[in-house]
């Protein structure tokens, strides 16, 4: 047996709460490797494109892993594909949307993609990361970046946006956090908006090759959540990873919006999609 292959066996028959002691040292080693490689990358891609910013390696690490800037901006691209399958999903043309929100945008990998592809919307990128954030206040002309707390509110009016996109941010909150920030988007986003936000669905529990006992659990519970210790003293110790199911968002997320449309691995053939809507009150426009 392989030492790649005697490590995944073990961690499916690992509990979850020993994968902090277990795995975190190895995760640390690998994203110091992996963040070197990207640099040296990095420095190849700038000379040969002197004119096209991206965020630095480091900071691409934290919200994707190991990547080259070519894969971070094309994936960037193809995200803005995947929100609009998902608002065409409900019958809405991101044409028509004036002002979006950007929940959890990291370093800008919608938002690069997204200000240039419709320049009519107005965007606004918010994130507990203040260095991904003054990335984004620094590079992405008409775009505006803030910091926003690890719980809420958000320094938003009511009914502000147009449109509010998560991309995988519901997927590393507990359930307390997940319903709180619930309740907070619906209150920033205006009637009639909706709410993209992605979730770790039934794709992503295979690729990951989670053990038949989490399997059971996510199916029983509806979320999981779990504390891997895969990004320990990357991200707060709140951040860490949640598994849902259909039926779940479509009972539990409806006391918060209407489910709209839900999209089996409608983000890069991974995660699941969830398209909620704000209702419009009768008599309120
Ligand atoms: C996996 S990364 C994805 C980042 C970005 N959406 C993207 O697709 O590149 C998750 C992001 O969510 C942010 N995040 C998690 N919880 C948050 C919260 N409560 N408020 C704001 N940002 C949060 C993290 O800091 C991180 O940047």
């Amino acid at each position: 047996m392989s030492l790649r292959s005697f490590k995944a066996n073990l961690r499916k028959v690992l509990p979850y709460r020993l994968y902090p002691v277990l795995f975190a040292p190895i995760h640390r080693r690998h994203r110091r490797r992996a963040i070197r490689q990207m640099e040296a990358e990095d420095a190849r891609y700038r000379e040969e494109h002197p004119a096209i910013s991206f965020p630095d390696a480091e900071l691409r690490f934290n919200v994707c892993g190991e990547c080259t800037a070519a894969g971070f901006l094309s994936d960037g691209r193809r995200t803005t594909d995947d929100l609009a399958a998902a608002l065409n999903a409900v019958g809405v043309k991101p044409e028509s949307i004036q002002t979006g929100l950007d929940f959890g945008c990291g370093c800008g990998r919608l938002l690069i993609a997204a200000s240039q592809r419709w320049p009519q919307l107005r965007w606004t990128g918010s994130d507990v990361d203040a260095r991904a954030v003054q990335w984004c206040a620094e590079h992405l002309a008409g775009v505006s970046a803030v910091v926003n707390g690890h719980m809420p509110p958000l320094p938003f009016r009511d009914g502000e946006f147009d449109l509010i996109w998560c991309g995988s941010v519901f997927t590393h909150l507990d359930e307390g956090r997940q319903d709180a920030w619930l309740a907070e988007l619906r209150r920033v986003l205006a009637p009639g908006g909706c709410l993209v936000a992605s979730v770790h669905g039934p794709k992503c529990w295979e690729v990951l090759d989670v053990s038949d006992r989490v399997l059971r659990r996510i199916q029983e519970k509806g979320l999981l959540f779990v504390r891997t210790g895969f990004d320990e003293g990357v991200h707060p110790d709140w951040y860490q990873v949640a598994f849902h199911t259909q039926e779940y968002i479509e009972q539990h997320w409806s006391r918060f919006v209407e489910v709209g449309a839900y999209l089996p691995t409608g983000l890069g053939e991974y995660q699941d999609l969830v398209v909620g809507r704000k209702p419009i009150e009768p008599g309120k426009h």
